[in-house]
Parts: C-alpha cells; sequence; structure tokens
C-alpha cells in the first residue's frame, strides 16, 4: 500500500476525486496528509474525508529557501511513498524535487511538452489547437518538463470555453493519475525507469 502526500493551490476537485478512489479497499494507496501553500479552498476535501491537512504559506516566508526548508521539513513528517501535485500552482522548491525525485507526480491539462506552464487550457486555445490532452508527468525541477507517464488527447470543440474546456480535462486527468498511482504501486510503472540520468 503507497502511501501518498497531495499538494493544492486551489478548488482540488482532482483531489477530491483522487480521495475518493483511494478511499476503495481495493486502491493500492492511500492519502496520509494534503497540504497547500495557502488558504486553497480544495483543503475542505480531506477534512471531510478525516485526512489531516497543512498549509506551508508562501505569503510567510519571503525567502523562498525558507519557505523549501519548511514544506520539506513537513512532508518530511509523513514520510509519503509518492508526492502528488494536483494543480499546486507554484514550483516545487529545488530541495523538495532532489529529496523526493523521482516520486513526484504532476498532472497537466495539456498533451504535453504541449503547453507546459500555467494556462495549458488557454494557451491550447489560443493557438487554434483542435485537440489537446491531460498528462501525468514525473516532477523535475523544471516547468512541466518531466517524463511523461501517461497521457490521452482530448478534443476542442467548436464552442469551448477555457472552463467547459478544462472541465472535459479534468476527469481524463483524474483517471490517468488514478491508473499512474495505481501501477506504481503494483510495480508495472517505475518511476526510476523514467527518470532522466
Ligand atoms: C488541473 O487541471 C491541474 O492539472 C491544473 O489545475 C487543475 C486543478 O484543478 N494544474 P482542481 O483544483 O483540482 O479543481
Amino acid at each position: 500500500m503507497l502511501s501518498l502526500v497531495v499538494l493544492i493551490s486551489g478548488g482540488g476537485s482532482n483531489l477530491r476525486a483522487l480521495l475518493e478512489t483511494a478511499s476503495h479497499g481495493d486502491f493500492p494507496a492511500r492519502v496520509v496528509a494534503v497540504g497547500a501553500d495557502r488558504e486553497a479552498a480544495g483543503l475542505a476535501h480531506a477534512e471531510e474525508f478525516g485526512i489531516p491537512s497543512f498549509t506551508v504559506p508562501v505569503a510567510s516566508h519571503p525567502d523562498r529557501d525558507e519557505w523549501g526548508a519548511e514544506l520539506l521539513a513537513t512532508l518530511n513528517a509523513w514520510q509519503p511513498d509518492l508526492l502528488v501535485l494536483s494543480g499546486l500552482m507554484r514550483l516545487l522548491p529545488p530541495a523538495v524535487v532532489r529529496a523526493y525525485s523521482p516520486r513526484i507526480l504532476n498532472t497537466h491539462p495539456a498533451y504535453l511538452p504541449e503547453f507546459p506552464g500555467a494556462h495549458g487550457v488557454r494557451d491550447a486555445l489560443a493557438a487554434g489547437a483542435q485537440q489537446t490532452g491531460a498528462s501525468v508527468i514525473l516532477v523535475d525541477e523544471g516547468v512541466d518538463t518531466g517524463p511523461v507517464l501517461a497521457q490521452e488527447r482530448v478534443p476542442i470543440l467548436p464552442r469551448d470555453t477555457e472552463a467547459t474546456l478544462h472541465e472535459r480535462i479534468k476527469p481524463v486527468e483524474r483517471r490517468l493519475l488514478a491508473g499512474v498511482i495505481a501501477g506504481i504501486a503494483t510495480g508495472t510503472i517505475r518511476p526510476e525507469e523514467h527518470q532522466r540520468a
């Protein structure tokens, strides 16, 4: 059974889906804690599922390395097998990446390496693309540059807005993430083998 800590910044709808999936006895991973870099609304989902949560606010740590050190110490207290970034709208501090890589997953609402960054959905629409997608990657020190573990195409429809398209992508992100976590837990996906030298 893998233990997971999930990090969020926002509403946490993908977190909620993972909490639901992980609450089923046959899923080979459990969420042991949920953390955020701010007072994220999504922390309420953790409370509802009886999962402990923590906040390490960036705002109270003007020095980024200090923030990284406190986040790392907080994460270490939970000893997670895997870190899952689920809408964390911030680069993970290098100290955390070094400590947990290659056991850090991120989901992204585009078919990487297309449309990396904070506005993957908006950028795909602005580019006039006819399809975009969802990806689950291993986190490295770059912005959405880590090895892709799973991805799937999502068509862009003529009347799509950023909101409608994102709402169609999110269920794909959730399904891919659950599959990758299960694959790592059962050994069919080995993060170490995907790590770039
Ligand atoms: C997801 O699309 C995630 O990949 C992106 O932000 C969204 C999170 O949404 N980085 P939510 O907070 O889980 O609703």
